[in-house]
């Protein structure tokens, strides 16, 4: 599917307010980060100041600021250990078992975190973000400790075709919230994704990883004919 910048804007955030919908009185929310979650936080922030009370606990600094900014009141998990709900966007979704590729804006460590202690994860992503196959499009975000990287990065080389260590605009290596880097791996087209998880969560010097396994329960698709909303089955 092809879509001009404007159109995808518009499938976002069609996405996002269908999500933000879902925010009801009194909730603890997990905010998101990324330009999809970026929406949700600005309508998030217009219902608050209409008199909505929540408190959101941000999975990034950029987050928790854009958060400030819109007024939305903040928390941690120090206070909150069970969150409500969570709003989040992604790189890849497959719809068939709402799996997800996540971490293109380097914050899947608290992402994930958040993702965890939340009774429900909203994901809120444009059509271009649905795929058959994680890792089919996307690189997959691997977050490594920076103390002998070098020696994970050959680690991970046994599982991925490719790797490259992110880095900043200006040139050096980027550094997550969490003080880490993040090596980008093209494992391509992935057959077995919680095999993979397990491979990764093995690996010594892996902090996290950006395959996002059995976490959403909803996933919310914006496109040109309005949204599309994907439950995963109750169990039983
Ligand atoms: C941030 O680390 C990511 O997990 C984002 O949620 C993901 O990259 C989607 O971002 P966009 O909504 O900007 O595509």
């Amino acid at each position: 599917m092809s879509a001009g910048p404007s159109e995808l804007d518009r499938f976002k955030a069609a996405a996002a307010a269908a999500a933000v919908a879902m925010v009801e009185d009194g909730m603890v929310v997990g905010l998101g980060t990324g330009s999809t979650a970026a929406f949700a936080l600005d309508f998030l922030g217009r219902r608050v100041a209409n008199g909505l009370r929540i408190v959101g606990i941000p999975t990034s600094e950029e987050t928790g600021r854009e958060a400030r900014r819109q007024g939305i009141p903040l928390s941690t998990l120090a206070d909150h250990v069970r969150l409500d709900l969570t709003i989040d966007g992604a790189d890849e979704v497959v719809v068939a078992t709402l799996g997800l590729v996540k971490g293109g804006g380097g914050a899947l460590l608290r992402e994930k975190i958040v993702a965890s202690a939340s009774d429900r994860l909203v994901i809120v992503v444009d059509e271009t973000k649905v795929v058959s196959r994680l890792g089919a499009r996307s690189l997959v975000p691997v977050e490594v400790v920076p103390f002998g990287w070098e020696t994970t990065a050959r680690r991970l080389q046994r599982l991925a075709a490719r790797l490259a260590r992110r880095t900043t605009p200006e040139g050096p290596p980027l550094l997550t919230d969490g003080g880490h880097y993040i090596l980008d791996c093209a494992f391509g087209g992935i057959e077995d994704p919680e095999r993979l998880q397990r491979q990764l969560d093995a690996t010594v010097g892996v902090v996290e990883h950006g395959l996002f396994l059995g976490l959403a329960t909803r996933v919310i698709v914006g496109g040109p004919r309005g949204v599309r909303v994907i439950d995963r089955p109750r169990p039983g």
